[in-house]
């Protein structure tokens, strides 16, 4: 891990006239992986990406494509997105009712294996799947947009999960999603997490993309 977290660009408030053009300045800037939120309108109030979009992000970076998926039956579309360069693919537990086949899906697919609480989500619904993830998504709003508020209140569950991961010795990740800035940033470093997404603060910062980056990469104190 490049420094102390890793940042994972969430292209939903990127310009997408200049897509490829937004995706590239994000990762001289040095952000770490491009997150990709799939909705379906169904299991979210919004309609996204699909896997033409990956595929095009897949043709400007190199960088891991993280892939979030908010649609019913995720099942169904693992094998397109895998196959249109997904790195890691997550599901929400919420939402997949064979949560074990799914995962073992996705890692026979060769993609990182990643698995989504919703804020209203309690912690006791991954312990299950623990052993079969790369990547524990904690939402810090509630799926469908960018620009939302960050919900404080995940991070005492955020804490829970670190400890039993520690217990297990597993080098599973703790991904946070939602309302991620300066300062709620750290807040979230302290409860256990080290990958972050974030959308509105690096692709509408106002000073631009690579000041984005930057305050966020050097918002931890003492940084
Ligand atoms: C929300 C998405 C997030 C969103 C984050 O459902 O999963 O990835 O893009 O946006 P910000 O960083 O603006 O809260
Ligand atoms: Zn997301």
């Amino acid at each position: 891990m490049p420094g102390k977290f890793l940042l994972s660009a969430s292209i939903l408030s990127a310009d997408f006239s200049r897509l490829g053009e937004q995706i590239r300045e994000a990762e001289q800037a040095g952000v770490d992986w491009i997150h990709i939120d799939v909705m379906d309108g169904h299991f979210v109030p919004n309609l996204t990406m699909g896997p033409f979009i990956v595929e095009a992000c897949r043709r400007v970076t190199n960088l891991p494509l993280d892939i979030h998926l908010m649609v019913q039956s995720p099942e169904l579309f693992l094998e397109s997105f895998a196959s249109a360069g997904a790195s890691s693919l997550s599901v929400h537990v919420e939402n997949a009712p064979n949560l074990h086949r799914t995962l073992q899906k996705i890692r026979e697919l060769g993609c990182n294996v990643g698995v989504v609480l919703n804020p209203g989500t309690p912690a006791s619904q991954v312990e299950p799947v623990l052993h079969l993830v790369d990547l524990v998504l904690v939402m810090s709003v509630n799926p469908g947009y960018s620009g939302q508020t960050f919900l404080p209140e995940v991070l005492p569950k955020i804490a829970v999960i670190q400890k039993w991961l520690d217990a297990s010795h597993a080098p599973t990740w703790i991904e946070i999603d939602g309302g991620m800035n300066t300062q709620t940033l750290p807040q979230a470093f302290s409860a256990g997490v080290r990958v972050f997404v974030a959308a509105t603060s690096i692709f509408k910062h106002p000073q631009g993309i690579s000041t984005g980056v930057e305050s966020l990469r050097h918002c931890l104190p003492g940084a």
